[in-house]
C-alpha cells in the first residue's frame, strides 16, 4: 500500500503522548514566546540529541523540553499542530495521554493545562478526541493519589487513567489503590506494561489495576501463557515500533516483534507514542511497517481496525468509523 492508500484507511491513535509532539521548531518558538532560554544552541543542536540508549535517556530530555509549555495557549498550539498532522494521516479518533504532575511540578496549575488541550479538541473537525491523563509512576502512589484528586473535578473529561514514565522499579502493584478509587469514580484503565518491564508488570496491570488496554506489551513474548491470555481475551495492546526501536527496546525495526505478535493472534493496535522524538507520526509508523515486514493489505486493514475497536468510543461510533 502506498503512502495515500495508508492515509485513506480511517484508524485510531491509541497511545500518544502529547508532550511528545513538541517539535523543536515549536518548542523554541514557545521559549521565545515565554523568555525562556532553552540549554539548546539552535534547533540542529537540540535535534543532535534525539539519540537515546533507553526510556530514561529519552526521559530526560523530554521533560526538560517541557518546560517551554506553559500557558494554556502553549497547550492548545501544540495540540492543534499534532491534530492536524494526524488527519493527514487518516486518524479519525486519538485518544491523547497528557501527563498533569509534569506540569503541575513546574508551576503550571491543571487548569491551564485542560483549557488548553480542550480549545483545540473543540476546534478539531476532522478528528474526535478523549483525553487520557496519566499518572508519573517514577513519582510513587501518593503523589499519584493526590493528582487523582485534583483530577477527579473533571472526570467527565476524561476517557480512562493511565500511567506512563520510568517503568522498572515501579511496577502496577504499587498503584492499585489508586486505580480502584479512579475505578470506584466510573474512569476505566489503561497502563504502560512491558515495554522495558517484565510480564509480571503485564499480569499485574491486567489483574490488580484492571486494565482495558496494555500501552506497549511487547514484553509479553517473554511468557508464552500470558501471550495465550492476552490472546484469549483479545486485551489491546498499543504497540508502538518506532519508539521500540528508538528507545532501544530492540536493536532495529527488522527485529520488532510485531510480526510474532500477529501471529500468535494479539489484538495489535499501531501508534507513535512521542512522534516529535521517534521520527515518525503514525502514517509513518503504518508505512515503515508494513514495509519493512512485507504485511498485506489485508493485515494492514486489520490494524486500523482493530485500533478504532480497540478505542473507548461507544459502539455506534466504532461502527460509524469502520463504515466510513
Ligand atoms: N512518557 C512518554 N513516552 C513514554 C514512554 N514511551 N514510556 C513511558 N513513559 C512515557
Ligand atoms: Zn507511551
Amino acid at each position: 500500500m502506498d503512502h495515500a492508500q495508508l492515509a485513506a484507511l480511517p484508524k485510531a491513535e491509541l497511545h500518544l503522548h502529547i508532550e511528545g509532539t513538541l517539535e523543536p521548531e515549536l518548542a523554541f518558538t514557545l521559549a521565545r514566546r515565554n523568555g525562556i532560554t532553552l540549554p539548546f544552541a539552535s534547533i540542529e543542536d537540540l535535534r543532535s540529541r534525539y539519540d537515546y540508549r533507553n526510556l530514561q535517556s529519552f526521559l530526560d530530555l523530554y521533560y526538560a523540553l517541557t518546560d517551554v509549555l506553559r500557558t494554556a495557549e502553549d497547550f492548545r498550539d501544540l495540540t492543534a499542530a499534532y491534530l492536524a498532522r494526524a488527519a493527514r494521516d487518516g486518524v479519525r479518533h486519538a485518544e491523547i495521554f497528557f501527563d498533569p504532575q509534569a506540569h503541575r511540578r513546574r508551576g503550571v496549575p491543571l487548569a491551564a493545562v485542560l483549557e488548553g488541550l480542550q480549545a483545540a479538541v473543540s476546534a478539531s473537525r476532522d478528528v474526535s478526541v478523549y483525553l487520557i491523563p496519566c499518572f508519573l509512576r517514577d513519582l510513587g502512589p501518593d503523589a499519584a493519589m493526590e493528582t487523582l484528586g485534583e483530577l477527579l473535578p473533571f472526570a467527565g473529561s476524561f476517557a480512562a487513567v493511565g500511567l506512563d514514565s520510568a517503568e522498572v522499579g515501579y511496577p502496577p502493584e504499587l498503584f492499585v489503590d489508586v486505580f480502584a478509587r479512579a475505578r470506584a469514580e466510573g474512569l476505566p484503565a489503561v497502563a504502560h506494561a512491558g515495554e522495558e518491564g517484565p510480564p509480571e508488570y503485564i499480569r499485574q496491570a491486567l489483574d490488580l489495576l484492571r486494565v482495558r488496554r496494555v500501552d506497549h506489551g511487547v514484553r509479553c513474548l517473554d511468557d508464552p501463557e500470558l501471550v495465550a491470555r492476552l490472546a484469549d481475551e483479545q486485551i489491546p495492546l498499543t504497540v508502538c515500533p518506532l519508539s521500540n526501536v528508538r528507545l532501544a527496546v530492540v536493536p532495529d525495526l527488522a527485529a520488532h516483534p510485531l510480526p510474532r505478535m500477529l501471529d500468535a493472534g494479539l489484538a495489535v493496535t499501531l501508534n507513535s507514542d512521542d512522534p516529535a522524538y521517534f521520527g515518525g507520526y503514525v502514517g509513518e509508523v503504518y508505512a515503515r511497517t508494513a514495509e519493512t515486514f512485507g504485511l498485506s493489505a489485508a493485515e494492514v486493514h486489520r490494524l486500523a481496525e482493530t485500533s478504532v475497536r480497540a478505542s473507548f468510543l461507544p459502539p455506534a461510533a466504532r461502527q460509524r468509523l469502520l463504515g466510513a
